[in-house]
């Protein structure tokens, strides 16, 4: 193949004690929040945190029903809920956290398919980036500027368009 083009994201990952007040808050909140997911069945909690423009900070976790895919990740009920309670106001920062009840996580927790989907459906609809904080269970971050960074290949509303 004679044109290969190579894709690369950047991570930072960096300890919690390192972050801004802001930032260290922002993850306290998801922290808090994951105690309260309702998560019967898998046992798995994750709790996220959102920061919007005007300082408000918006928490929620995991939210499971017997007929599994009517749950809904944290991530997606944290930014549904900022959405309609404060529809023209953006969102700087979504922080996520897990913890299992079963097992110690060792791999990186990253927001799911869905919910990435839906954190880019949001920086379309404010027209800008959503930071977005990772926190793993040895406490470290990781840090992307926007979901792209996670989902680079994802499907945009100019997919939608007839150019
Ligand atoms: N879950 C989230 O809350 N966020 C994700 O990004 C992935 C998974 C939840 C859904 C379900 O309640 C549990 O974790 C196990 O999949």
């Amino acid at each position: 193949m004679k044109n290969k083009k190579v894709i690369t994201s950047t991570f930072l990952q960096i300890s919690f004690s390192e972050l801004n007040e802001n930032d260290q808050k922002l993850i306290s909140n998801a922290i808090s929040s994951l105690n309260d997911a309702y998560a019967p069945y898998s046992g798995f909690l994750v709790g996220a945190a959102v920061l919007l423009d005007n300082g408000e900070i918006i928490s929620a976790n995991n939210q499971e029903n017997v007929a599994y895919p009517s749950g809904l990740c944290a991530e997606r009920v944290a930014i549904y809920y900022a959405g309609a309670k404060f529809p023209s106001i953006g969102i700087k920062t979504i922080a996520i956290t897990a913890k299992s009840k079963k097992f110690e996580i060792k791999d990186i927790i990253s927001p799911c398919g869905a919910c990435s989907q839906s954190i880019a459906e949001y920086e379309v609809k404010q027209e800008g980036n959503i930071r977005i904080l990772l926190h793993q269970s040895d406490n470290s971050v990781f840090i992307v500027e926007s979901i792209s960074e996670l989902l680079p290949f994802m499907f945009k509303s100019q997919d939608l368009k007839n150019y």
